[in-house]
């Protein structure tokens, strides 16, 4: 009896790739141009994927020219890191830069002793030494790495990459799937890359977008597709400063997830926007002829002064189309059983987020009335509910990144704001205020949170929540 239980338990698991395989209907090659590294697993254990990181300085391609770019394994972005959700990821870095630096695995509900950062959750990673990140990915969704030194400069020259955490039985059911990393990086005729201090401090307070545009690396990818065939893209921003604001010429993004998975039903926009550090999780089926290829644009949006004026739209790729006849729209029907919100029993803690007139020629950035450097850590107990109502007082966006745990966002009574989702990163648009409820889980330490426009947080707006007591570290490091 027991080996009969067995055996169709078995089958069923041979059976179901099978069974829940969608239909593909992209033709042969159609995500060549958009192909990012791999990355080898050399664990044979299929519940752990073990793999070697190495930060280093190498020669790129983009546009046509050879640029000296800081790149995880030689490539930018660096390598697609794929899992299953529950797996447990094993990371053997090495650092090979000149400079210190650490991975942060951003988005990822890690132990703080895996958060990357420096001082705080562990030691910087110096040139040639090496260290190991080791942890569950307990939630499925797309997240990314980066380091947490000098971090507008190191991501900046090119240092990022995406985790895909993937769940087979997620039932979204679109099988042409693509994974998307949406960057900018910015060098001179000779590919040396743009100095991380250039504009000085009004290219802080702006923060510094690079002039090129890129698509998992590539500047103007052709990506092909049959018309009106559905495509599953997860999209991150991992620029520095840059919003990706697209538009697919009108036709419509469907969003089934964002930063921390699918979300509870799928909403339909024209123009989508995503913010440093945000991610998206979107349906696409687009439509158009062999002869006139589709472009996604980058279209302008207003983050504060300078982002609009005599800024010109990007074309971010080009889809090209067969000449098959177009295959017919489906509903897109995904939904996740999520938890209401409830702001009973929540403690409101009151984050005023501000850039005050410069002094002697410098400009800071200040959370509550501090920089970074001066401020002492907030407090939350293992466990407890708190409120956050983060007040944007300056005329700059800043996207707002919380560490090691998701939030919801909601509004003046506490509703949720749009579908019910889990955020990490949220865009908090400039004099409005955002309400964000978390509840910090069984994980003390001292997490980080800050603008992730990585200037902006390099300027002074970051800080740090004690969850679970202890002694706070000391806050010299720079992001
Ligand atoms: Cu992408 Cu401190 O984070
Ligand atoms: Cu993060
Ligand atoms: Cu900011």
């Amino acid at each position: 009896m027991r080996e009969k239980t067995l055996s169709v338990a078995v089958l069923v698991c041979l059976l179901w790739p099978v069974l829940a395989r969608a239909q593909s209907f992209a033709p042969a090659g159609w995500a060549d141009d958009l192909k990012l590294n791999s990355i080898a697993d050399r664990n044979p254990d299929p519940k752990i994927v073990e793999i070697d990181l190495v930060a280093k300085l190498a020669d790129v391609q983009i546009d046509g020219k050879t640029v000296h770019a800081w790149t995880y394994n030689g490539g930018i972005p660096g390598p697609l890191i794929k899992t299953n959700v529950g797996d447990r990821l094993i990371v053997h870095f090495k650092n090979e830069l000149d400079q210190p630096t650490t991975v942060h695995w951003h988005g990822v509900r890690v132990p703080i002793e895996m958060d990357g950062v420096p001082e705080i959750s562990q030691p910087e990673v110096k040139k040639g030494e090496e260290f190991v990140y080791d942890f569950v990915v307990r939630d499925a969704g797309l997240y990314w790495y980066h380091p947490h030194v000098m971090s507008a400069a190191q991501v900046g020259f090119g240092l990022y990459g995406a985790l895909l955490v993937e769940d087979p039985a997620d039932g979204v059911g679109v099988e042409d799937q693509l994974t998307m990393v949406l960057s900018d990086i910015g060098f001179d005729s000779k590919g040396v890359l743009e100095p991380a201090d250039s504009g000085g401090s009004a290219g802080m307070v702006f923060g510094r977008e690079g002039d090129y545009v890129l698509a998992n690396g590539r500047r103007h990818p052709v990506l092909k597709a049959r018309p009106g065939a559905p495509q599953r893209w997860r999209i991150v921003n991992a620029a520095k400063s840059r919003f990706f604001y697209l538009d697919l010429d009108g036709q419509p993004f469907t969003i089934i997830g964002v930063d921390g998975g699918l979300q509870e039903k799928p909403v339909t926009t024209d123009i989508l926007l995503i913010t440093p550090g945000e991610r998206v999780d979107v349906i696409v089926a687009p439509k158009g002829k062999a002869a006139a290829p589709l472009a996604l644009r980058a279209m302008l949006y207003n983050r504060g002064y300078g982002s609009v004026e005599y800024r010109a739209v990007e074309e971010v790729l080009t889809i090209e189309f067969t000449k098959e006849a177009p295959v017919a729209a489906r509903p897109v029907t995904v939904t996740r059983a999520m938890p209401m919100p409830s702001i009973e029993g929540a403690t409101p803690v009151d984050i005023t987020l501000a850039l005050p007139p410069m002094k002697n020629n410098k400009s800071e950035f200040q959370v509550n009335g501090l920089p970074f450097w001066k401020a002492k850590p907030y407090l939350a107990k293992l466990g407890e509910k708190q409120l956050w109502i983060v007040k944007n007082d300056s005329d700059w966006d800043h996207p707002f990144h919380l560490h090691g745990f998701f939030f919801q966002v909601v509004d003046e009574k506490g509703k949720p704001v749009g579908p019910l989702a889990w955020k990490d990163t949220v865009n908090i648009p400039m004099k409005t205020t955002a309400r964000l409820l978390v509840t910090f889980d069984e994980r003390p330490g001292e997490w980080m949170f800050h603008c992730h426009i990585l200037d902006h947080a390099d300027g002074g707006l970051m800080g740090t929540v004690l969850v679970g007591g202890g002694e706070p570290k000391g806050h010299t490091h720079k992001p």
